[in-house]
């Protein structure tokens, strides 16, 4: 496979870290990740927006976002795909190991093609088990941010319990009551009382495309929304549906541990979101 790395086309196995990056010594940089069906990207200028937000939230600066579409088509065709996720990672670039930031670092622009399969409108609806962990990553979430060790810790307890994904909850700096943020790599959304609810766009979780998307679908759709409060445990556990969705997924929980959300199957809201989203990537 062709890889873009430090403003050029090679293939993986000749693309190298420098040993100093601060990407490697510090996590220090963000990422993005962009699905393309059908040789099609999905909500392109979203994807560049935000990682534009995510460079300027942690003051990388001298890279410019608006390229990151050509690239990525260009390295579609590089590789002759035309469904893949495309991952855009910007690191602050090499520097003697200082935690002081330096201003005149370069920074290390990297693409990676992932194949995956073009989307099937009849493939059924994911599923699977969710499984509460702490949520004890930082407060700017907001920020696409490739310190990932909480969210792949906490996804992988969650695969050793069985489960689809790690759904964190925290109780926020001077309250006591926790609540569900989101998921190690998606946003968590429930119905309950008849409104589709999630946790606000207010920096404690990431605004996650396909999470505004799917809110847009339903206010089409006609169906009550809450986005201003976030939900707990206990309400996640009563719901009559939940569902996790980011670029690469869309799968309904249909239980958290021990507990079975309602009856155990996809509700009607997740199935018919599932439908009206799909009908959009087509
Ligand atoms: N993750 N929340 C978190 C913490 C995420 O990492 C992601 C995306 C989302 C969903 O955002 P979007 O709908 O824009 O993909 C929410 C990507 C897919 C990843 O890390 O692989």
């Amino acid at each position: 496979p062709i890889v873009y790395h430090d403003f050029e086309f090679v293939l993986e196995s000749k693309a190298h870290f420098d040993v100093q990056d601060r990407g490697v010594l510090f996590a220090d940089g963000v990422y993005e990740v962009v699905r393309f069906d059908r040789g099609k990207a999905f909500a392109m200028q979203a994807h560049v927006d935000r990682l534009a937000r995510s460079m300027a939230g942690i003051g990388l600066e001298g890279v410019s976002a608006t390229p990151f579409a050509e690239l990525s088509y260009e390295l579609l065709e590089r590789n002759q795909l035309s469904d893949a996720k495309v991952y855009w990672q910007v690191t602050r670039g090499p520097a003697a190991r200082d935690f002081v930031v330096s201003e005149s670092t370069e920074p290390t622009v990297t693409l990676i093609a992932y194949p995956t399969q073009p989307i099937d409108l009849d493939a059924p609806l994911a599923v699977g088990a969710g499984h509460i962990v702490e949520d004890c990553r930082w407060t700017r979430c907001w920020i696409k941010s490739l310190m990932l060790m909480p969210a792949s810790l906490a996804k992988t307890e969650a695969v050793k319990a069985g489960a689809a994904e790690a759904i964190f909850e925290r109780a926020k700096p001077g309250t006591d009551e926790k609540h569900i943020t989101e998921g190690a790599s998606t946003n968590v959304f429930i119905v309950r009382e008849g409104q589709l609810c999630t946790h606000p766009d207010d920096g404690w979780v990431l605004g996650g495309i396909t999470r505004q998307t799917l809110l847009d679908l339903a206010k089409h759709l006609g169906l009550p929304i809450r986005e201003d409060a976030a939900f707990t445990r206990e309400q996640l556990l009563a719901a009559n549906e939940a569902f996790v969705c980011s670029t690469t997924q869309l799968t309904a929980i249909t239980s958290v541990g021990d507990a079975v959300i309602a009856d155990g199957t996809p509700g009607p809201t997740t199935q018919r979101l599932h439908e009206a989203y799909r009908a959009l990537l087509l």
